[in-house]
């Protein structure tokens, strides 16, 4: 099958030919329909985190069960689903106390000296990435790493459940566990962003401020579902939300990656409020508080996928786009081909795109 292929940091992915193995008992094979460009996957390219190589990226995709391993239960042939990089096992302290999304799911990869899932055409060694190698015809995960959705929702815009909504919409409703009437700021207006900024719209947030350094996003933000815009590269975004709110936002999101950005999050909130770190700031890099802010009971985390329960929360999202809550059709900025994903990247790095979604021929 064709994969588009990371060999080397700080190189563009190439697209070879990639063998992969046969279903586990607990296994399931996907077509790939679609799957969306995140930018975690251009820090792995980058080297802002480490990734064992030669490895096919993409972790946000959707497609059609096409073989089952012997004891799969939760899903068949033929069904649509959504993949989450979240694989949970279902019994450990993080899956039965409802934070599934950090679980560490050793068993729902392949043990070590079991034949791999991936392997290159000439039969060495290619890794499968978060556990699901996306921007590739097929994927083999573990059937808990994908939800079954309802057959009339659209595959290309169902692949960005997978990562960027979940991650977007989650925070806002899992994390930081937004209500009604409250205020909220978004730094960042990237597929992440836009997500966070369109779940706490149908979360009831009031205000809700979208920050970005690309004043293209102002109309974009707004469409779903900010009240306010502010341009980050027009002045200081902090001293912005602090004039505009009289004293600062309930709950903040950074949805960027930087240790700065996640300075300001901090620095915007009012007191008793609570700053949520999305983007995967690289290694390395620190982030510095002034420690007396925290008598004001003002809070700080990070949120990992949303916090999700994905095989719950992925068909609810499906049935908030049914219904009109949930803004992706606006969310696709692009859909490409899997030989264009370098483009993909490269317009992500202007800023000024919402998501790319690679599509496949059925
Ligand atoms: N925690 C998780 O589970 C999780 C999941 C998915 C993605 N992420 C991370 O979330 C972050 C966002 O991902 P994305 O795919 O939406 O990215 P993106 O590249 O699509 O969007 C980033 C946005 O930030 C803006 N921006 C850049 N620098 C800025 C600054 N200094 N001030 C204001 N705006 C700035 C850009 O203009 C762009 O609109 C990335 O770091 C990604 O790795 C984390
Ligand atoms: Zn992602
Ligand atoms: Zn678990």
């Amino acid at each position: 099958m064709k994969a588009a292929v990371l060999r080397e940091v700080g190189k563009p992915l190439q697209i070879e030919d990639v063998q992969i193995s046969k279903p586990g008992p607990r296994e399931v094979l996907v077509r790939t329909l679609a799957a969306g460009v995140c930018h975690s996957d251009l820090h792995f390219m980058e080297g802002a985190y480490p990734l064992p190589l030669p490895s096919v990226l993409g972790h946000e995709s959707a497609g059609i069960v096409e073989q089952v391993g012997s004891d799969v239960q939760t899903v068949k042939v033929g069904d649509h689903v959504i993949t989450c990089l979240s694989a949970y096992c279902g019994h450990c302290e993080y899956c039965l106390t409802s934070h599934m999304s950090l679980c560490e799911a050793k068993e729902t990869r392949r043990p070590k000296g079991a034949e791999p899932r991936l392997a290159a055409a000439d039969g060495g060694p290619m890794l499968q990435y978060l556990n699901l190698s996306s921007f590739a015809e097929q994927m083999l995960v573990h059937e808990h790493a994908v939800v079954a959705i309802r057959p009339d929702m659209p595959l290309d815009r169902a692949a960005l459940i997978g990562c960027g909504v979940m991650t977007g919409v989650g925070a806002v409703m899992h994390t930081s566990n937004v209500r009604p009437g409250e205020t909220v700021a978004v730094i960042g207006c990237g597929g992440v962003g836009l997500s966070a900024i369109n779940g706490a719209a149908i979360a009831g947030a009031g205000r809700i401020i979208a920050i970005d350094m690309s004043p293209s996003k102002d109309n974009m933000a707004k469409a779903f579902g900010a009240t306010d815009f502010i341009c980050a590269a027009d002045g200081d975004p902090v001293k912005a939300v602090l004039d505009m709110t009289k004293g600062g936002v309930h709950h903040s999101f950074e949805a960027i990656g930087l240790g700065k950005t996640a300075e300001q999050a901090f620095n915007m909130l009012r007191r008793g409020g609570t700053a949520n770190i999305i983007g995967m700031i690289p290694i390395g890099q620190t982030v510095n508080l002034m420690g007396a802010a925290f008598l004001g009971e003002k809070r700080i985390q990070g949120s990992m996928m949303g916090s999700n329960r994905f095989p719950i929360d992925m068909p609810r999202l499906v049935d908030f786009y049914m219904s009109g809550k949930l803004k992706l059709d606006d969310l696709v900025s692009r859909r490409l081909k899997l030989e264009q994903v370098n483009d993909a990247f490269a317009e992500m790095k202007t800023g000024q795109i919402a998501r790319s979604v690679i599509v496949f021929d059925a």
